[in-house]
């Protein structure tokens, strides 16, 4: 089977988060399958260096004002199809934001370009090659199904992933013309929110099947808690609408073979995550206290994540001993109340603002706990590496988080089966006797080595995912055409 994923970022390639790690790693999982993925983002110029060794496909003559290619590269183990448009994506910095750190003014145009170009690739194919159906991810692909659902010609199947449906893709109505659609489709059922025009509702309403990372966050996108405004069209399309937990790459995230580590290790020789914690205690200028966790936070700093939540809570986890590492970038308030925390709590709390791809593997090696307080969380990433790594999840009882820890509550040490720790609700005061929690098992060596063990024990792999994903494009190539 043919399928062609559509996305704007691609680990190790281009990342700004978890999305690139998924692109990445289930066209690897599904090629054993017999699924044979080609996946379609923008060069940039992060991937622009390749297109060099690449295979020109088709050539664009204009494509919202500009030229354009499309580029067939093999890099990696994935089989890339680059839309290389360098009047939209050559340019600097973060993919999605210019330089005063918006969002760039024409990202309909940029992301749009996307979606048409692969929704012709799907209709047409290119290079003698055909999907026999398209997977889109989140808004930068969302308007393919809208521009299949247009078309007179006969169409693949479109399944559309929603990985966090706070991002929409939200434009001025008047792009809609602009970008080709027919103004059919902006209505309440169709493209409009609430008078704009929403990518990622274009894709919700079109799609043949539409996907989340979490069976947990499939549940709570149909909530006005949750659904941002689009919980009434998915309650509508409730019944194509499903679960499929996120995985990881174990052979990126694997602490017996990982070279941004200082000592590798297996949970036979766990002993050696000391190497690890020493190096992230000198890293981040904390004192060793080897009566308290060592705990770290690596992430986006948005209230989306709850780290504002975490910085009420730095006295009582100072307080019981126990330290925190916090790597990430992003909201300038939540950034910069961390770094008064470092200030603040000298040698307890050490704080690196930026992205550092090598790092975030030294922080899963060399922790003892990884702290994931979101609001909302579609999967989460950080806690399933934590998994692997031997490094505790305490992690907030909502969407991916709930779904892949076992909180560790009486009930569950006595049956053996607790891999990390669990707060609800989502405020200071629940995080904070969650790290009490984690403090207390942490001075129980016996049952927090048995944790550890159950943790980097736990699958966490893509099989079973890719499997669920298999029955689906089987699924939705029988469906009757729409
Ligand atoms: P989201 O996609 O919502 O940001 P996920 O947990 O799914 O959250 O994925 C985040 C990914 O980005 C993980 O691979 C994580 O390790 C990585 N990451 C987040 N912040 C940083 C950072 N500052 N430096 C390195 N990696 C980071
Ligand atoms: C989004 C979500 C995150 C998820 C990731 C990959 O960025 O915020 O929870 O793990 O996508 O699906």
């Amino acid at each position: 089977m043919n399928v062609l994923f559509v996305a704007s970022e691609c680990a190790p390639f281009v990342k700004t988060g978890g999305l690139a790690d998924v692109i990445g790693a289930v066209p690897k999982a599904l090629a054993p399958l017999g699924v044979s993925v080609k996946i379609m983002m923008p060069a940039y110029p992060a991937v622009a260096k390749m297109l060099s060794q690449g295979t020109v496909l088709q050539k664009i003559s204009d494509l919202h004002g500009g030229e354009a290619r499309l580029v067939e590269v093999q890099a990696e183990g994935l089989d890339l199809l680059l839309l290389d448009a360098p009047h939209l994506f050559d340019r600097p910095g973060n993919i999605y934001l210019g330089p005063d750190g918006n969002d760039w003014s024409d990202n309909h145009l940029r992301f749009g370009a996307l979606s048409l170009i692969a929704s012709r690739v799907a209709i047409e194919g290119v290079g003698g090659w055909k999907p026999d159906l398209v997977h889109a991810h989140d808004w930068q692909a969302g308007l393919i199904p809208a521009y299949l659902h247009q078309t007179k010609k006969q169409t693949p199947p479109c399944i559309l992933t929603i990985h966090n449906v706070a991002f929409q893709g939200l434009f001025d109505a008047g792009v809609g013309s602009v970008l080709g659609l027919s103004d059919a489709l902006f209505t309440p059922e169709g493209t409009e929110y609430h008078g704009r025009l929403g990518f990622l509702k274009a894709g919700i309403a079109f799609s043949d099947m539409i996907t989340t990372v979490s069976p947990t966050y499939a549940r709570e996108l149909l909530l006005p808690e949750y659904g941002m405004g689009l919980q009434g069209l998915l309650q509508a399309r409730k019944a194509n609408l499903t679960g499929i937990l996120n995985g990881i790459d174990l052979d990126v995230w694997n602490p017996a073979n990982d070279p941004a580590l200082v000592e590798s290790y297996t949970a036979a020789t766990l002993s050696k995550k000391a190497a690890n914690r020493a190096e992230i205690e000198k890293r981040f200028a904390l004192s060793p206290n080897p009566d308290a966790p060592l705990f770290c936070v690596i992430s986006r700093l948005t209230t989306q994540k709850g780290l504002d939540l975490l910085i009420e809570t730095l006295p009582g986890l100072v307080g019981r001993g126990g330290r925190l590492a916090v790597l990430g970038s992003g909201e300038k308030w939540i950034e910069a109340s961390f770094i008064g925390a470092a200030h603040q709590f000298r040698g307890s709390v050490g704080v690196i603002i930026g992205y550092d791809e090598a790092l975030s593997h030294l922080l899963q090696g060399g922790s003892d706990a990884i702290l994931v307080p979101s609001r909302f969380e579609p999967c989460g990433l950080t806690q399933l590496y934590g998994l692997r790594y031997g490094t505790i999840p305490v992690v907030a009882r909502t969407g991916g988080l709930a779904d892949t820890i076992i909180d560790a509550n009486a009930a569950a040490l006595e049956a053996e089966c607790a891999t990390g720790i669990q707060f609800a609700p989502v405020t200071a005061a629940a995080l904070d006797s969650a790290i009490d929690r984690t403090c207390d098992l942490f001075k129980q060596p016996d049952v927090w080595d048995k944790i550890v063990r159950r943790a980097m024990s736990h699958p966490v792999g893509w099989d079973r995912s890719a499997s669920a994903y298999l029955d689906l494009y089987k699924h939705v190539e029988s469906m009757p055409e729409k």
